[in-house]
């Protein structure tokens, strides 16, 4: 078991994450040292969202993206593949490409102009005949290329670790979620591109603030929200109220907190009673136009899925651990940058096909909604903003936080294999999810430990004991 040394003594990080009793000290979020181990155990192991194939849709393009705290450049090589390599040079190590987005024939590094090709390999470097006399082996020192990635209808997945399950294996029983999300909105796979630039800016506090509480704590949302709730940003302006979502039309469904403790992954997602996809209402009432796009490609897609049960689709939000929300319409991405910074990036899908003026009219929906200079998740900052530096102190840590909604309040589905449900109200359950997967994470010497989750490789949806968390729900 992994333990860190902290002034106060040695714990074990069980002693600061119990699930059983639903507490959790505040050094998990504020612990520098507990930090620098997430880093390398979660950041350097975990397979993590990098971005899109539609922002390097032509051979030369590149996007810089991050994993962890590290920059990388997912780029597509001359003969179309695509790439995600540290944004490194191996000389001296200067950030090789200093641009957010862009075409590049090859990658010359700014200092001494040791140059790559757009598939990594370095192909030019100064004085190689007159001063290395040729004896440096241009093959040995590419740029770092992720161990594994995955091109998962569309979104762009990697990791550094090479011992890694497959991507769809890790998603477990969100591999569906995942792959709709990317879906156009007549049912099409990967379907979507995203609107670029992402947008990005940092929080003062810990990922987990943001990373946890997406997609598991719909508790804070009648405080935090008020003020949005009855500011009628929703597409349909002030028809019912306004409300900050778009209309949508009843369907026979039972919402709920729904998570992988095994994998971490949770959703806050719907089991439908029928089969199909409910009737689109219309929406976009102050926009000409677009709710008959939306109208019609959704008759494709009723017609497309009428007899399947889409259970856990991704209309609602979900969360693939450890650092990306999303659901049909938006990317959430929590960069870690210091145990007390969070780089948080927000990206939208949007139909490949739909017209500019369908396009125009979400760009300008999401806008009002996310981001600093949205209204909503500027509600959330505050709130996180300040919870860090009040947990900082040193009395302060001698108090931890409190995870008890709904604990020991879940169910199995059949229907839903390998998935705790939560559907009683309000509950911390998602969030309890991910911090079971961090303690596994963080006490791992290495996949073997952690995957399969089962020895014999299967997850019957029972929660298993006997690893010293408790198996109660
Ligand atoms: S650091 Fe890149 S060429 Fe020297
Ligand atoms: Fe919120």
């Amino acid at each position: 078991m992994v333990t860190y040394i902290k002034g106060r003594g040695d714990r074990n990080l069980r002693d600061l994450v119990d699930l059983e009793t639903g507490v959790v000290s505040r050094e998990v979020y504020v612990n520098e040292d507990i930090y620098a181990q997430e880093l390398e155990q979660i950041y350097g192991r975990a397979w993590l969202l990098v971005g899109h194939e539609s922002q390097v849709e032509n051979p030369g393009d590149f996007v810089l993206g991050r994993m962890g705290e590290e920059e990388v450049i997912l780029t597509r090589d001359r003969k179309g593949q695509i790439h995600v390599f540290l944004n490194t040079c191996r000389h001296r190590g200067m950030k090789v490409c200093r641009y957010d987005d862009g075409n590049a024939l090859v990658f010359t590094c700014p200092f001494h102009a040791w140059t790559y090709d757009t598939d990594g390999r370095l192909v030019g470097v100064p004085h190689h005949h007159d001063a290395y006399f040729d004896e440096l082996d241009k093959s040995q020192w590419g740029l770092a290329e992720v161990a594994q990635m995955c091109n998962y209808y569309g979104s762009i997945w990697a990791t550094w670790d090479p011992k890694a399950p497959s991507f769809e294996d890790y998603l477990g029983p969100f591999k569906q979620t995942v792959r709709w999300a990317f879906q156009a909105s007549d049912g099409t796979d990967a379907g979507v591109e995203l609107y670029k630039p992402a947008q990005r800016w940092r929080l003062p506090s810990n990922w987990k603030f943001g990373a946890f509480s997406f997609a598991g704590d719909s508790a804070h949302a009648a405080m935090t929200h008020l003020s949005v709730n009855a500011a009628a940003i929703g597409p349909q302006g002030e028809v019912e109220g306004g409300g900050r979502h778009p209309l949508a039309a009843p369907f026979p469904s039972k919402r709920g907190y729904m998570s992988s403790r095994e994998l971490g992954h949770v959703g806050q997602l719907a089991i439908y009673e029928q089969p199909g996809v409910a009737d689109y209402r219309d929406t976009w009432l102050l926009e000409p136009g677009v709710d008959d796009y939306w109208r019609e490609t959704r008759e494709i897609k009723k017609q497309k899925f009428a007899n399947e049960f889409l259970h856990m689709q991704s209309d609602g939000q979900f969360h693939i651990w450890p650092n990306a929300t999303m659901s049909d319409w938006r990317i959430l991405m929590w960069h870690p940058h210091g145990v007390g910074m969070t780089e948080s990036w927000r990206q939208y899908q949007v139909d490949k096909n739909a017209p500019k003026h369908v396009k125009d009219a979400k760009r300008r929906y999401v806008m009002r909604y996310c981001g600093p200079a949205g209204i909503t998740e500027s509600d959330d900052m505050e709130n996180w903003n300040y919870a860090h530096p009040a947990s900082l102190g040193m009395v302060a840590q001698r108090y931890p936080y409190n995870f008890q909604l709904g604990l020991h309040h879940n169910h199995y589905d059949e229907r839903i294999p390998g998935v705790t449900i939560g559907d009683r109200g309000p509950s911390e359950e998602n969030q309890r999810a991910r911090l079971r997967r961090w303690v596994e994470f963080m006490e791992a010497g290495s996949w073997d430990d952690i995957f399969p989750v089962r020895k014999n490789g299967k997850s019957n949806g029972k929660p298993r004991g006997g690893n010293g968390i408790s198996s109660s729900w």
